[in-house]
């Protein structure tokens, strides 16, 4: 962490944690923030995945810039590929406050959002206008009192699709209710095929990637996996938070919504593997959930990922854990003697099932 950045989050860390994070997402966007420039890449860190390339393959997650007002300096944090969201075919103020929670002592957070948003126009009409660079992708997910929610992820795609790199399917959320319903085999078949029309109606493909919950069982997961198969989905996000309270201690463990960070890393890096094996290596998988060091980072890859993702743990460490990450990623992989980090893919999956 850089002196600033240590000097602004204990800033930060005195207010109320949402307060804190509009507070963060305004200063990246009026600029007063330093930025190292650009992403950390060399020949090893290079990715290719679901057609995109990514100078390296660590990514921030979903949720942090809802409504892409960072990204033109998130762009610049040291990140291989960034995502926005998530989106809701019209504006909503999302659930009642307080709804994000600090659990400090355990390095988690616990978030009941709902997907506050400002709608997908206005999210297209700022993708659309940022700065060449990283990949950035959109995070999608229904209004709370949609009468038909598989329509609004297609209207979404149709709204924003040809703003951003990528179109991610949220269907994983805790916090809208009856929203993960829709993982089931037969309403997500019918869902992405929704999607995936709307994504052909456009005048330039781009890829559509499942973001997926780490409280599915076995059955739950070799349906969704039969399913992405099926109708072509580019890539698996694995996992988004998790209804478990397993291995908090923080008194505000009790608090309602999804938790992440440093407890749900065992979780979801478990999901990542059952799903690699299930999905033989043949969808690319983007592993989440935990991840807070080179250790982490290196363990997912192993377990089946092809790139990796953070949020919590930037709440704790700063932003320039995303370089410190890539760049150990990288040098990791130069003592291993791998000429690509994508030759760790999955090398260890059995560890994690
Ligand atoms: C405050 C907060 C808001 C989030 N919002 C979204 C969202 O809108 N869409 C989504 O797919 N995931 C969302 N997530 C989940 C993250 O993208 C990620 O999957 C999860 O936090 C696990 O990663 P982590 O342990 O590194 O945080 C959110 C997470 C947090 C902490």
């Amino acid at each position: 962490m850089t002196l600033i950045e240590r000097l602004g989050m204990q800033v930060l860390f005195r207010m109320q944690p949402e307060t804190a994070h509009d507070l963060s997402i305004k200063a990246l966007a009026s600029g007063l923030v330093p930025m190292p420039g650009g992403p950390v890449t060399s020949p090893r860190l290079r990715t290719r995945l679901a057609g995109l390339d990514l100078p390296n393959p660590v990514g921030l997650a979903a949720g942090y810039d809802k409504n892409a007002r960072a990204v033109g300096a998130l762009m610049r944090a040291g990140f291989g590929f960034i995502e926005c969201g998530a989106a809701t075919q019209r504006p909503q103020p999302g659930n009642a406050k307080p709804r994000l929670f600090r659990l400090e002592q355990d390095r988690a957070i616990i978030n009941r959002f709902g997907f506050n948003n400002e709608g997908a126009e206005a999210i297209a009409a700022r993708l659309a206008a940022r700065p060449a660079g990283i990949p950035v992708g959109l995070n999608i997910g229904a209004n709370k009192d949609s009468a038909d929610r598989a329509e609004d992820f297609a209207q979404v795609v149709r709204v924003a699709g040809m703003a951003a790199d990528f179109l991610t399917v949220n269907v994983s959320s805790p916090n809208t209710e009856r929203l993960r319903d829709l993982q089931g085999a037969e309403a997500l078949a019918a869902l992405l095929r929704g999607v995936i029309a709307a994504r052909d109606a456009l005048p330039e493909r781009r890829p559509v990637f499942l973001k997926i919950a780490p409280d599915l069982d076995d059955a739950g997961l070799a349906d969704i996996a039969q399913v992405a198969r099926t109708v072509g989905i580019d890539a698996i996000i694995a996992t988004n938070t998790t209804l478990s309270r397993e291995g908090l201690s923080d008194r505000q463990a009790s608090e309602a919504g999804g938790m992440s960070g440093r407890p749900l890393f065992e979780k979801s890096t478990r999901v990542l593997a059952r799903l690699y094996r299930m999905t033989g290596g043949h969808i690319p998988l983007i592993g989440v959930g935990g991840v807070g060091s080179v250790e982490d980072a290196w363990q997912k890859l192993r377990a089946g990922a092809s790139a990796v993702q953070i949020y919590s743990a930037l709440i704790y460490g700063g932003f320039s854990l995303a370089g410190e990450i890539a760049r150990g990623l990288d040098q990791r992989a130069e003592q291993q003697g791998l000429t690509c980090l994508s030759e760790l893919t999955g090398t260890g999956v059995d560890d994690w099932l």
